[in-house]
C-alpha cells in the first residue's frame, strides 16, 4: 500500500483589496438622488457605457491579461456565491439605465464560460432606456466558443460582437493564448456570428512590438472589404501580472504608418462620443472614404489618452463598481442588493458614486499622481472586463 500523501494547503487568500464603502450622503433622504436620465461626473463625463464582467475565469492564457504563471490552478477566482446572479445583474443594469447607459458590454474573463449566459442577455434585451430605446448590447469574447453560441446569442437578443484576434498565424496565435488553441476555430466563431447577423463584427488586436506586430498587414488585407472593423489596441499597464515595459507598446502612429505604405486611409470622425478609437478608412483612388472597403480603428490608451470624455462604469462579477480600467478598489453595490435596500436607494447610490467621480489614469500615467490611490495594486483586467 502507497504511503498517504501529504495534504497541500493552498491559501486561499482574496488578493482584492477591500471594497468601497457607498457614500453616506446616498441614504439620507435629505440629499439622495434620482436616477433622471442623465448623471455626470465631477470633470463633466456622462455615464452612457457600463461593462459588465460575468465571470473572472477564462479558457485562454494570454500573456498581457492572464499570464500563465499567475493565473494557475490554485489561484484564488472567484467563490460561485460571490457571483451576482442573472437578476441581481440585471437589476443593476436597469439603475444604470435610468442613469443614462445606452450601451451595455459584457465582458470576463470569457463571457461565454459563464452558463446560460443567453438568459441574462434576453433580461438586458428587455431593458429600454429612459425614451425608450433598446440598449446597445454587445459582447467581448475570445471567440473560442462562438461557433458554437453565435445563434443562441442573437436569439436571446444580443446586437453585435467583439472579437479578440491578435495575430493569423496559427503558431504566432497558439503562443499568444498560451493555451495552443489553434486560429481557425476563432475564424470559424467570426464567420457564424456573421452568419448569425450579430454584426458589425469588431476584431480587438492587442499589439505587443516584436511579439504580433508583424501580423498587422496580414490581419488589415484579411478583413478589408468583409465589414468587419479591426481595432489595433496599444498594450496597455493595466493589472499587476503581466510585466508591462513600454519598450513593448508599439504607439498607433506607428501601426498607422505601417499600414500607410500598403493602403490609402483618410481620417474619419468618431461616431460617439466617448469613443475608445479613432477610426480610419480605406480611401478611394479620390481619396474618398471607400465605404465597401471598410475601416479600422486604433486604440492608444498609451500615447494618447482618451480619459476626457470617457463615459464607461465597470461592474465586476462580485457586483463591485468601478470607475476606471485602472482603479485598484469598487464600489459594494452587491450589499445593498442583498440588504433588502429598495430600487430608490439603489438610484442614490449609483448617482452619488457616479457624480465624485475623478478618474483620469491614463492622462496620468507616469506622473506621480497616477498612482490609483494609495500605492494599492490595480485591479486585474480579466476580473473587471475589457
Ligand atoms: P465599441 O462600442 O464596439 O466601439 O466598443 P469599445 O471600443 O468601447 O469597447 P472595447 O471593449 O472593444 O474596447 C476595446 C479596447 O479598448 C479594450 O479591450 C481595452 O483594451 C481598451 N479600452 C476600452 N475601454 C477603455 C477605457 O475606458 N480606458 C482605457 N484606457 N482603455 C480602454
Ligand atoms: N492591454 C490592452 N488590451 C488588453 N486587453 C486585455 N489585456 C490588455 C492589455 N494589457 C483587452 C483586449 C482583449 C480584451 C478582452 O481585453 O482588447 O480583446
Ligand atoms: Fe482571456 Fe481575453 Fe484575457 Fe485573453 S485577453 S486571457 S482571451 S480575457
Ligand atoms: Fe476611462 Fe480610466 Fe480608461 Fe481614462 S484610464 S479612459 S478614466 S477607464
Amino acid at each position: 500500500m502507497s504511503e498517504p500523501s501529504t495534504p497541500r494547503f493552498v491559501p486561499l487568500i482574496d488578493q482584492r483589496p477591500a471594497a468601497l464603502q457607498v457614500p453616506e450622503a446616498a441614504f439620507d433622504p435629505a440629499s439622495a438622488m434620482q436616477a433622471r436620465g442623465l448623471v455626470a461626473d465631477a470633470r463633466g463625463r456622462e455615464l452612457r457605457d457600463m461593462r459588465i464582467s460575468v465571470t473572472d475565469r477564462c479558457n485562454f492564457r494570454c500573456s498581457y491579461c492572464m499570464p500563465k504563471e499567475i493565473f494557475d490552478k490554485d489561484y484564488p477566482y472567484l467563490p460561485h456565491a460571490s457571483l451576482l446572479s442573472f437578476e441581481e445583474i440585471t437589476r443593476i443594469a436597469r439603475t444604470f439605465v435610468a442613469h443614462g447607459v445606452q450601451k451595455i458590454r459584457l465582458t470576463g474573463g470569457e463571457p461565454l464560460l459563464r452558463k446560460n449566459i443567453e438568459i441574462l442577455i434576453e433580461q438586458l434585451a428587455a431593458l429600454r432606456t429612459p425614451d425608450g430605446h433598446p440598449l446597445d448590447l454587445t459582447l467581448t469574447t475570445n471567440g473560442s466558443l462562438l461557433a458554437r453560441k453565435a445563434r443562441a446569442l442573437k436569439d436571446a437578443g444580443l446586437q453585435r460582437v467583439t472579437v479578440s484576434l491578435d495575430g493569423l498565424d496559427d503558431a504566432v496565435f497558439r503562443s499568444m493564448n498560451d493555451v495552443d488553441f489553434p486560429v481557425a476555430e476563432v475564424l470559424d466563431g467570426i464567420q457564424a456570428a456573421a452568419e448569425a447577423g450579430l454584426g458589425p463584427i469588431k476584431i480587438n488586436m492587442v499589439v505587443k512590438r516584436g511579439t504580433n506586430d508583424h501580423e498587422i498587414i496580414r490581419m488589415a488585407r484579411h478583413f478589408k472589404g468583409t465589414g468587419v472593423v479591426l481595432r489595433f489596441i496599444e498594450y496597455m499597464d493595466v493589472g499587476a501580472t503581466n510585466g508591462w515595459r513600454m519598450n513593448d507598446v508599439l504607439p498607433s502612429a506607428e501601426v498607422i504608418a505601417l499600414l500607410q505604405r500598403e493602403f490609402s486611409l483618410v481620417a474619419l470622425e468618431a461616431s460617439a462620443p466617448g469613443e475608445t478609437a479613432q477610426r480610419w478608412g480605406y480611401a478611394d483612388s479620390l481619396g474618398n472614404h471607400d465605404r465597401t472597403a471598410g475601416e479600422i480603428g486604433v486604440i492608444s490608451s498609451v500615447t494618447q489618452a482618451f480619459c476626457g470624455d470617457c463615459n464607461r462604469a465597470r461592474l465586476s462579477t462580485e457586483g463591485r463598481l468601478y470607475l476606471c480600467l485602472f482603479a485598484s478598489q469598487g464600489y459594494d453595490l452587491r450589499t445593498l442588493l442583498r440588504n433588502g435596500s429598495d430600487d430608490a436607494t439603489l438610484a442614490s447610490a449609483v448617482g452619488h458614486i457616479w457624480s465624485g467621480r475623478t478618474d483620469r489614469y491614463s492622462e496620468m500615467r507616469g506622473a506621480q499622481a497616477a498612482d490609483t490611490g494609495s500605492g494599492a495594486r490595480r485591479v486585474e483586467m480579466s476580473y473587471i472586463g475589457g
